[in-house]
């Protein structure tokens, strides 16, 4: 039986002191909340050391929502995983779809960062997700395949208990429009019977398989009452407490 796994996906918002504040709404709020659920924040780089100090005691998990490959050396502005690891990161956002348009990463080079994050003892949150043009083109499955693929070539089977994958598709992403929980569902099969393909039953029947875009507290239930949605990676609707633990508690 898998647990649910909702991530809070913070983006480029909130300075040091706003964060301070939300992730003690947050950690309060998980008082009330049973065990039967995982919770992970992402805030940005700058929140992260803080963030590991709030959340010592609390079963609330830190992550980042990108870093470079390379151990170190001449990358102006970009963070490695070993300081991911010294601030007290467990998890990672990689391939994100902002990171793969906007900072055009393509499939290799999210490749290298799971690889990377996996040899440094960090958790990915592997992202893959198909435009609008690419639904209505009907190449859905095609184009998740491929980032699948691409983005997991040479990762072994002893790894993929400490990948989560996210499916979020592009055009739900901040835009209101929710995927159905029929839609999301169906691509949630079809990632489920890939990994099956590409490793094995065991695999697929224990890898975590999140949902992102326009998750909110209204939609959080019935996404989540899916058999094959095992989470939530949550933008907009977590940079509020209230927001973020009525998604929680919807997935317990
Ligand atoms: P929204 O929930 O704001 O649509 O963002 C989803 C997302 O990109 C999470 O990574």
């Amino acid at each position: 039986m898998r647990k649910k796994v909702i991530a809070g996906n913070w983006k480029m918002n909130k300075n040091l002191g706003e964060s301070l504040s939300l992730i003690k709404d947050i950690k309060l709020a998980m008082l009330n909340i049973s065990g039967k659920v995982d919770v992970i924040v992402c805030p940005p780089f700058t929140s992260l050391e803080t963030g590991a100090n709030l959340l010592k005691e609390s079963p609330v998990k830190l992550g980042a929502q990108n870093m470079h490959f390379e151990d170190s050396g001449a990358f102006t502005g970009e963070i490695s995983a070993s300081m991911l690891k010294s601030v007290g990161c467990e998890y990672v956002i990689l391939g994100h779809s902002e990171r793969r348009t906007i900072f055009n990463e393509n499939d290799e080079m999210i490749n290298k960062k799971l690889k990377k994050a996996l040899s440094s003892a960090l958790k990915p949150i592997f992202c893959v997700g198909e435009t609008l043009e690419e639904r209505e083109a009907n190449r859905t499955e095609k184009v998740i395949e491929k980032q699948i693929i691409e983005g997991l070539a040479g990762i072994p089977e002893s790894e993929m208990k400490n990948i989560i994958i996210a499916y979020e598709p592009v055009w739900a992403i901040g835009t209101g429009k929710t995927a159905t929980p029929a839609q999301a569902e169906e691509v949630h099969v079809f990632i489920r019977n890939l990994v099956k393909r590409l490793y094995s039953p065991s695999v697929s029947d224990n890898i975590i398989i999140q949902y992102g875009g326009s998750v909110k507290p209204d939609n959080s239930k019935e996404l989540l009452n899916m058999p094959n949605i095992d989470g939530a990676l949550v933008g907009g609707a977590c940079l509020k407490a209230d927001s973020f633990v009525e998604i929680i508690k919807s997935a317990c």
